[in-house]
């Protein structure tokens, strides 16, 4: 019990809470001009920016007078969705007006109708906005846009390969929890998609050891571990297995996503039968290590990939999750646009 001398949150005077709250760590900026993937960072610049991210978290909670609200005071970013969201949408419009700055959402209809050719879209956009948030089905038209226009900072918002903003959240809610990464397992069971790849490509930068189980036709693409083995510290990797009790042997986060990913629906029936065996329960998790965390990116489908068990259950960070997706992206603005 919290002896009654020692003063609580409520009882520090908000002078002193503000003064904490203002003493920033350095913003350091990006090197490159978008963040289209993870492999857009080098492992100080991760580290950097999950640092930023918590001092956001705890100044948030302190107070909202604090230094970054007026970050991004007369800047404007768009936001262009081709596919639905309800995490990544909501927590980039709300970094962004804390930042003290202001959002557009033009309707996917103007970007991917046809209306005009990406590259236009992008060279319009630029002229009037200091970055754009962009989530679309393939990875190459986030390049096209990112290209086109010079000055326009694009942010991966999720492509059909990649979900970087995703895995700054994850490594985040990870190091929360688990502190030093560095030798930690990762296990990821199902689909080697956008939100897997992603995984692997930053939780190596901190030293994690990633496994990912998929079945025979979904694993994780080879590019990946290429990639992963280039950026990778502390003597981490990535490994793939077919049987998912032999993945999350021991491990300290047990991860999985929706079998069936946005553009994919017409496949849905085949992946349910396929994807079975890779259910996340009880049963999987009791091969995890005692203390495992249970993380997934949502929205998820219980009773498929995940049981309301595993869920809703004390190892479950799935919220830290979807929290932490608004620090790390008010941290990456900052990075990606202050002056
Ligand atoms: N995890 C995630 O990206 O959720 P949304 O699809 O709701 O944005
Ligand atoms: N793999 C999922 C992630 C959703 C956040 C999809 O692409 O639909």
């Amino acid at each position: 019990m919290r002896p009654a001398s020692l003063p609580t949150s409520r009882t520090v005077p908000f002078r002193t809470r503000v003064a904490k709250a203002s003493a920033r760590p350095p913003v350091v900026r990006l090197a490159r001009k978008d963040f289209l993937s993870v492999l857009d960072l080098d492992p100080e610049s991760l580290e950097a920016c999950l640092r930023l991210a918590a001092h956001l978290k705890r100044e948030r909670r302190m107070t909202r007078r604090a230094a970054s609200t007026q970050a991004l005071a007369g800047q404007h970013v768009a936001l262009l969705f081709e596919k639905p969201s309800l995490r990544t949408r909501s927590t980039f419009e709300i970094a962004v007006r804390e930042l003290g700055g202001d959002v557009v959402c033009p309707g996917p209809d103007v970007a991917f109708g046809g209306r005009e050719v990406a590259a236009d879209v992008a060279r319009n956009l630029e002229r009037w906005v200091a970055a754009l948030v962009l989530r679309t089905f393939a990875h190459q038209r986030l390049v096209e846009f990112a290209v086109a226009a010079p000055r326009l900072h694009v942010v991966n918002a999720l492509t059909d390969d990649e979900h970087p903003c995703q895995a700054l959240a994850d490594l985040l809610t990870l190091r929360e929890h688990l502190g030093d990464l560095r030798g930690r397992t990762v296990a990821f069971v199902g689909d080697g998609n956008n939100v897997a790849t992603s995984l692997a490509h930053a939780a190596v930068m901190l030293g994690a050891h990633v496994h990912i189980a998929s079945p025979e036709g979904y694993e994780l693409p080879d590019h990946v571990l290429a990639e992963a083995a280039r950026t990778a510290r502390f003597g981490a990797g990535v490994r793939r297995f077919r049987d998912p009790r032999v993945a999350v042997h021991g491990a300290a986060a047990v991860y999985t996503d929706t079998w069936t990913s946005m553009g994919q629906e017409a496949e849905t029936d085949v992946r349910v039968r396929v994807f079975a065996p890779y259910q996340v329960n009880a049963t999987l998790m009791a091969q995890a290590d005692p203390e495992a965390l249970f993380m997934h990116c949502l929205p998820a489908h219980r009773g498929e990939e995940v049981t309301d068990e595993v869920m809703d259950g004390p190892s479950s960070v799935i919220f830290d999750q979807a929290e932490n997706r608004l620090h790390v992206q008010k941290a990456l603005l900052l990075m990606l646009l202050s002056q």
